[in-house]
């Protein structure tokens, strides 16, 4: 990329800086600026690592939070250090705009901010019992997607589809249209501006020590410990314009 493109990145980040410290709020953080410690926090893990048991051992969930999403956040800080707008806007907004991004940090903000999305909306989808979703989401999963029954079916079949690693996900709009999409390494449906209800993470890492190469059977058992009340809750958000990761 050129020095006037530069140029010109830096002058839409001071203007959108700018601006929001105009806002009503008077005072806006400036993410890129962090008063000590990194732009980018790896999240608690909102539940211990063996809840859950029904389909991941704790063994692998220790490792994949605390290691795997780890890494991502720690690689997404060092990339802060040398592209530090990528700090000064919803990471929602940084991947919906890569092609913004100097050309020689593309790819490490796609793959790892891209992964430290996914793993935190991954989190926050489990947790739960399973079981059967309720209210308005399930209505939309009956009208977009065939009903509860045949959705497990076509994503477990996306999720199989998947060629090496990456992510089987349920998109929604702001209207609350559902739709499956499935997306290689860690790439998000939030790259082309969607929001993501949830999605299965269909990396080796995410099952081997349990299953090995039985993809089919984790995917079978991930719905035990999907947490349908925070899905629902997310449906809510995505209508409500609300919903970021
Ligand atoms: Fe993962």
């Amino acid at each position: 990329m050129g020095l006037e493109r530069r140029q010109f990145l830096g002058a839409a980040i001071a203007l959108a800086a700018a601006a929001a410290s105009d806002s009503a709020f008077g005072h806006v953080l400036d993410r890129s600026k962090p008063l000590g410690g990194m732009p980018f926090a790896l999240p608690s893990l909102p539940y211990p690592y063996d809840s859950l048991e029904a389909c991941i051992d704790a063994q692998t969930v220790e490792l994949h939070h605390d290691k795997h999403h780890a890494a991502y956040v720690n690689n997404l800080n060092e990339a802060a250090k040398a592209v530090p707008q990528i700090a000064s806007q919803p990471m929602e907004l940084i991947l919906a705009n890569l092609m913004e991004l100097p050309e020689e940090f593309r790819s490490i903000v796609r793959n790892n901010m891209g992964g430290h999305a996914n793993h935190t909306m991954y989190w926050d989808v489990l947790g739960g019992k399973g079981g059967t979703p309720q209210g308005d989401v399930l209505s939309a999963i009956d009208r977009d997607l065939g009903g509860i029954e045949k959705l497990r079916a076509d994503f477990d079949a996306a999720g199989m589809r998947v060629f090496g690693s990456g992510w089987v996900f349920v998109t929604v709009t702001r209207d609350g249209k559902l739709a499956l999409e499935s997306r290689p390494n860690q790439d998000s449906p939030l790259m082309d501006g969607k929001r993501v209800l949830f999605g299965n993470d269909v990396w080796e890492h995410a099952y081997y020590l349990r299953y090995q190469n039985r993809r089919t059977d984790y995917l079978h058992a991930w719905w035990s410990v999907v947490n349908w009340s925070r899905i629902s809750d997310r449906y809510e958000a995505a209508r409500a314009g609300t919903l970021t990761i």
